[in-house]
Formats: C-alpha cells, structure tokens, sequence
C-alpha cells in the first residue's frame, strides 16, 4: 500500500527549493526560550492553582516537565539525525509512511494555528491593559469577537499582522527581535523572583494538596501549555548552521532552563500570596499587586507582552515551516513551497497563515479551542517516541550525533506519560480533536494522497 511509503531520509536537500542556514546556537536556544515561556506561566498558572492543584502546582509542573523531557529527548535524537523542517511530520513520514505523517502534519498545523490564535487574545487583553495604564481607552467593541458581545478583535488582529511581516523579513530578523523580547522577559521573572523571595509565608503552603494527587494530575494536563515550543526548535532544522549539534542543545536547553524557572515561579507564588486569590487572568502581576508593588507589576505586564509576543512568533514561525515541508511534498498545493528569493522566505505561506489567523483571532471566541493545543502536541510528542524506536530498528545505521539514553524505555516513559496527559483532559477537547482528525482524512483522500510527490513516483500499476 503506498499509504504507508516512506519518504527517504535527507530527501529534502535535492530540493529546489531551501532554506537558508543563518541560525546559530544562540538563535536556537532562544527560539526555545521565545516559545516555551509565555500564557503558561502569565496565565494558567494562577488558574491551575485555584482550581485545581493548590500549592502543588509545582508538583503540576514537575509532572508535565517530566513528560516534556521523556519526548524533547526523542525529539533532540530526530532533528539531529532525519532534520527537515517538518518536524514530527518528517520523522513520521520517514519512519511510519505517508499516511501518519499526514495525521501528524495535519495535527501540528491545528496546534501551532490555534495556539497562536489564542495567544494573541492573551496577549489582547495585557495590551489593552497597559494601553488603559497610559489613558488610551479603546471600546469593548473593538477588544471583543462577536460571540462575546463586541464587533473584532482589533488588537489580536494587529499583533498577527505585525508578526506577519516580521516573518515576511526573513528569518534571521525574526530571530534578532526574538532575542530582545526573550531578554526583557527572563528581566522581568528574574524581578518577580527576586522580589518574591522575600515575602514567603511557608504558612500559604498548607495545605498542600488541597484537591489531591488527581488535582495534581488535571492540573499537569492543563499547565502542560506551558511547556509547549521547545518542539518549534525543530522546526528550524534546515536554518540551523550546526544543526547536528545546536538542535539538541536548542531543544533540551531550553526545555531545562525553562523547567526550573516554572518551577520556582510556581512554588513562590503559591508561597506568597493564598493559592485561592489566584484565579484571575494576570495572577502574577496580581500577586505583586496585593504585596503592594504596584511598579514591579506594571514591569511584569510589559514582560508578559514581550512573553506572549515571542511565544507567537516562534509558533508561527513553526507553522510556517511544517506548512512548507507538506507544500513541498505534494501534501498541501504545490504554489505554497515558493521562496522568495531576497528574503529566502515562504512568503506565500506566511501570509495564507497570517490572514486566518488573525481572521479567526479576530472573529472567533478562541478560548474553548485552547485546550485542543494540547491535546494535538501530546499526540504530535506520542508519534515522535515511537518514532524514535521505530528508526533505530529500521535505520540502525543511520548516523546519530545525539541518542536518546536508556533506549527504549525513555522514549516509552515519553508516550506512556503524555497518553496518561491526554486521558485526563476533557472529553469534549478530545472529541474536538477528532473531528479535526476526520476533516483531515478528508482532505487526505480527496486531495493530498493523489498530489502526493511520493504518490506520483510510483508507476500506475502498483499503486493500489
Ligand atoms: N508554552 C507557550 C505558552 O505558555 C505556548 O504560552
């Protein structure tokens, strides 16, 4: 069956059409950083807090970090090995067949796509904020989807344009602002620890699992968004100078800087202020709030924005790149993979994206569909562990410049615990995840599977 072809390794680089490789290990690292930090801690953090973990957040976070850490270690093994800028779609293309390969690929388009949608509404209301800090008033109206009692989203529309033509610039650009924006965000949690430090009460500890190990569980299932974006390091695989040895740096790097900052940010929180007064949209500006900082809260929200800000740029970014990789296989329409040859960009894809999703970020109450993200990126993670163990079988001599330890049972500690993420999310999250599954098997058999570059190699009479 040519469903389950696989696609030869390094096919990519016969390709006309290449990116450039201008990203060095720094611009890795922080495209790791630019994408991890951001809704997750500004955000969920407080919600998973007060409603479902108390003061073992940390715990949460403990948890979903162990997860990330099983899978960013299959992942770091592929880019380095199989690269592509396709991410878990190339691995799967080449360790599964076409078929998976689409499902992954189709699944990472909906992850990046709504996270992206969904931060920008985040990031909205921070800006909405800080715009009121300095009297400019904009109406409900226009900070508002139709859905939620107001015309558009105005601003969500504003900030997906703006990415849109930094992306537009070229990639090393992007990476440059990334980096700045990733600065004054590490400035302002090193603030907040700094300041939270000195106003523990251990007293706000206790107790300490308010809603027991299955609150600990649901909240690691929720707060696990945080950790989202060290996958995005991958997709830069054919941008990176030295991808053999920056990406699994970039990957695993960045994931370990961000775990520890997660995890001292939530045990602090939860130390300075009642885990119960956190369920609020910005709760670590408002714990500075209620310890009296109004000026260390106010830096906070400007750090919050440049978070959200790189969270979306390097999604984006990612969306762009998988979106490629599918348009340069025959998997999505062909006119997509076009580089512009001055900025060494997919234009045509950058701005396809940009418009949808400032459309839907704009139009459509983006809030429900959050939790899809991660349904969509624990599925994406479950391919990549077995995708790891399936190529060492079917590629032994593939040359590996990084291996995952303790084969295999990391990366079946990697599938195992992110299935365990997935059965504790809601069931209607799931049942959305399906749907999408479906529409993608659809647009399979109705268009890829006969435009496929694969497909149309093979003579007509084996290919059914
Ligand atoms: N990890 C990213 C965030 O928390 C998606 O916003």
């Amino acid at each position: 069956m040519d469903l389950f072809r696989k696609k030869p390794l390094h096919d990519d680089n016969s390709s006309a059409h290449k990116l450039l490789p201008v990203l060095g290990l720094v611009d890795l690292l922080f495209l790791g950083i630019g994408a991890i930090i951001g809704a997750g801690i500004f955000v969920l953090t407080g919600i998973a807090a007060a409603t479902q973990a108390g003061p073992a957040i940390v715990l949460s976070y403990v948890v979903a970090g162990s997860a990330c850490a099983f899978s960013a270690l299959s992942y770091a093994e592929l880019a380095a090995s199989v690269g592509g800028c396709g991410s878990a779609y190339g691995y799967a293309y080449a360790g599964f067949g076409e078929l998976i390969a689409w499902i992954v690929g189709w699944d990472l388009i909906l992850e990046y796509m709504i996270s992206v949608s969904a931060v920008s509404v985040g990031w909205s209301g921070y800006f909405a904020d800080f715009l009121t800090s300095i009297k400019i008033h904009l109406p409900y109206a226009l900070l508002h989807a139709p859905a939620n009692g107001g015309i558009l989203n105005c601003l969500s529309l504003l900030i997906i344009i703006c990415l849109t033509l930094l992306l537009m610039l070229g990639v090393k650009s992007s990476a440059r602002a990334n980096i700045i924006m990733v600065i004054v965000k590490l400035i302002v949690i090193s603030l907040f620890i700094a300041i939270a430090l000195t106003h523990v009460k251990p007293a706000y500890w206790s107790p300490f699992l308010p809603f027991g190990w299955s609150g600990v569980m649901q909240g690691a299932s929720i707060i696990f968004f945080a950790y989202i974006g060290f996958d995005a390091v991958s997709t830069a695989a054919e941008e990176a100078i030295n991808p053999q040895r920056d990406l699994p740096i970039g990957i695993l790097g960045s994931l370990v800087i961000c775990s520890l900052l997660y995890m001292v940010v939530s045990l602090l929180l939860t130390g300075i202020v009642p885990y119960t007064s956190l369920n609020v949209a910005s709760p670590i500006s408002h714990a500075m709030l209620l310890l009296g900082h109004k000026m260390a809260a106010g830096f906070i929200g400007v750090g919050a924005i440049a978070g959200l800000t790189t969270v979306m740029l390097v999604l984006f970014y990612g969306l762009t790149r998988v979106f490629y990789a599918m348009s340069r296989d025959g998997l999505l329409p062909h006119f997509f993979a076009k580089m512009n040859p001055h900025t060494a960009t997919p234009l045509r894809i950058i701005i396809i994206c940009g418009i949808i999703m400032s459309l839907i970020a704009a139009f459509v109450p983006i809030h429900d569909l959050a939790e899809l993200v991660n349904v969509g990126t624990l599925f994406a993670f479950i391919t990549v562990c077995i995708g790891v163990i399936v190529l060492r079988y079917t590629n032994p001599g593939l040359i590996r410049p990084f291996k995952t330890p303790l084969m295999p049972l990391i990366p079946c500690l990697g599938a195992l615990s992110c299935f365990y993420l997935i059965t504790q999310l809601p069931l209607i999250t799931i049942v959305r995840f399906v749907i999408w599954m479906v529409a993608g098997f659809v647009v399979y058999f109705g268009y890829s599977r006969s435009h496929s570059k694969l497909h149309q190699q093979v003579p007509n009479h084996v290919r059914h």
